[in-house]
């Protein structure tokens, strides 16, 4: 079998900007979320493609958080890098900023992980090349990159938890600190 080749993390390194048009805002005049969700999946797809030299698919989204509003007008970039590799999945890290062009300002709106996996003509999971890591930074994203991995399938295994309640009885008690109403005819 023909020996896959390994790649510098450098080389698929991708950056995306995109102005911020009035077609992209929400109703209270600030960019929707779906919109920087999309231009993230771009990018992620763009550099996990580039490191796979396949076609990649999103698995998973980790730690999308909007920690401040992206206003029209500004200059959104996103910078994308593969931070770790299994067999034939890729975590891709993001690092979203959004430029203010007139003050020249730039806030920085979120980071993220998106999971890819690189898939061959059959569809099938494809295996991609190692990741060859030059510089210590790498070598620390790889290893973020090696517990995120472990810490999402802890998660995921918890959150299958989540739906084993049956019993609902002692509801009443459970819940009287919280802000909802029972049924009328709740009775216990
Ligand atoms: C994700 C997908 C490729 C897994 O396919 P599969 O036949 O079950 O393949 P495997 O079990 O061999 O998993 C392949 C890889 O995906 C990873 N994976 C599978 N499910 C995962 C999950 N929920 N989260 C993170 N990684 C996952 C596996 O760990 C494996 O990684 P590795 O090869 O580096 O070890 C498949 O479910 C799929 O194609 N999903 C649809 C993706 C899509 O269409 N996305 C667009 C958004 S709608």
């Amino acid at each position: 079998m023909a020996q896959i080749p390994s790649r510098p993390v450098r080389e698929s390194r991708t950056v995306i900007t995109e102005l911020m048009i009035p077609s992209y805002a929400n109703f209270g005049g600030k960019i929707h979320g779906g919109i920087l969700l999309s231009l993230m999946d771009k990018v992620a797809y763009a550099c996990a493609s580039r490191h796979a030299g396949s076609y990649c698919v999103t698995v998973s989204v980790d730690r999308v958080e909007f920690l401040q509003p992206v206003e029209v007008g500004e200059l959104v970039s996103l910078m994308a890098s593969v931070n770790y590799v299994g067999n034939s999945s890729m975590i891709v890290g993001i690092r979203v900023e959004s430029q203010n062009v007139k003050t020249g300002e730039i806030k920085h709106t979120n980071s993220c992980f998106f999971t890819m996996v690189a898939k061959g003509e059959d569809n099938r999971p494809l295996t991609v090349p190692k990741l060859v890591l030059e510089n210590s930074e790498d070598v620390k994203r790889f290893i973020e990159g090696m517990r995120l991995k472990d810490l999402r399938k802890q998660v995921r295994d918890q959150m299958d938890d989540i739906h084993t309640v049956k019993d609902f009885s002692g509801a009443s008690e459970l819940l009287r600190n919280e802000r909802c109403i029972l049924p009328a005819n709740w009775n216990n």
